[in-house]
């Protein structure tokens, strides 16, 4: 069976947010005790959109600091920048060649980041998804926690691999390089060479939402500061978004069915549950029938709480990017020790 392995990414376009926190990398930690573990700040994909040459190389460091702020820890995962495994961007381009354009003009994050103007978007934006499918097949990982934003991506990983190992089963076969099937099915042959990776998606209340608009996703790219609470984002600045978050003026419900066509209402009680590691309804049980007025304050003193000590620690750590730079390095030799002989016997499987 293929080893267990996890493998995730955030980008490095700064504004970290409190979504990619709770919904990637607030999970990241608790992994680390129970399979290998790889998380990587992914600069090839941030640059499929214009990023300024100096804002990146401090973004990158941000990211990493924002990985070690949380609680993961370098002796126990492998942290590291996309662009320094060569690997990725080979194997990209061999899924460049594996993936159809079918399947890709069907995601839908392609159409949002594209907008309108899909024309003038950049090829690399369009091929995204396949860099992705490369960064966690160069590891052969098997499990990948992600938002729910990312599922659709997830699953064109699987079918990449899915016709990989079809393409060049009996390749795979000769070769001696195949892996029992561990979930036999007819339309995979018995031996594969990748896995076909499960997400792990946590539940609803970590598809955190804009705080200006129930209906959009909390974003990196929002142009609106107040839309989302960085993790940069001091006591003050959280309190303050918080206060200025829409809401209706209802009274909170005292059931879960109660929060439903209130998206705004939804997310900041799905935010507290997250935060507090409580569902929904255990909030509910607490705050059912009391106003916004009295909820809020409740939130942003959970909020400053949770996140002003990982504040505080990106801080220290930002101010010394040497340290960060030699994490970085170690977790880059590392990661390619592991993705080298994997590209090594896909060349053999292609035929080069
Ligand atoms: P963004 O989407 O803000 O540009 P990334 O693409 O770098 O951020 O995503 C990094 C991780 O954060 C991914 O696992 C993604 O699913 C997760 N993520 C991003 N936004 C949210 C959100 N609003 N709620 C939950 N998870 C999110
Ligand atoms: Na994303």
């Amino acid at each position: 069976a293929f080893e267990p392995r996890v493998f995730s990414g955030v980008q490095p376009t700064g504004n970290l947010h409190l979504g990619n926190y709770l919904g990637a990398i607030s999970r990241f930690v608790p992994l680390q005790d129970q399979m290998p573990t790889i998380y990587c700040v992914v600069d090839l994909h941030a640059i499929t959109v214009w990023q300024e040459p100096e804002v990146l190389t401090r973004t990158i460091r941000e990211v990493t600091a924002a990985y070690l702020a949380a609680g993961i820890d370098p002796k126990k995962s492998i942290i590291f920048n996309q662009s320094q495994v060569k690997e990725h961007a080979e194997l990209a381009w061999i899924f460049n060649c594996i993936a159809r354009m079918g399947w890709l003009k069907r995601m839908t994050q392609f159409k949002d980041k594209a907008g309108k103007n899909q024309e003038n978007a950049s090829v690399g934006l369009f091929a995204y998804p396949n860099l992705m499918a490369a960064d966690i097949l160069a590891y052969r990982a098997t499990h990948v926690p992600v938002g729910e934003d990312q599922k659709q991506h997830l699953e064109l990983t699987r079918d990449i691999a899915q016709k990989f190992n079809n393409d060049y089963a009996e390749r795979i076969k000769e070769l001696g390089l195949g892996i029992p099937n561990p979930e036999p099915n007819p339309e995979l042959p018995d031996e594969l060479y990748l896995p076909l990776t499960e997400p792990m998606i946590a539940g609803s209340a970590t598809r955190i939402m804009s705080l200006r608009d129930g209906t959009k996703k909390m974003s990196k790219s929002d142009p609106s500061d107040l839309s989302r609470i960085n993790l940069t984002d001091d006591a003050d600045a959280i309190a303050k978004k918080i206060k200025k978050a829409k809401t209706d003026p209802e009274p909170l419900p005292g059931e879960v069915k109660g929060l439903e066509e209130r998206p705004e209402a939804d997310n900041l009680v799905g935010i507290y549950a997250a935060l507090a590691d409580m569902t929904k309804q255990d909030v509910l049980n607490e705050y059912g029938g009391q106003q916004f007025s009295a909820f809020k304050p409740a939130l942003s003193e959970l909020a400053v709480t949770k996140l002003a000590p990982m504040n505080e620690e990106m801080k220290r750590l930002t101010q010394d990017p040497g340290t960060i730079d030699a994490v970085l390095k170690d977790g880059a030799e590392r990661a390619a020790a592991i993705a080298e002989p994997v590209l090594h016997d896909m060349r053999r499987i292609l035929g080069f």
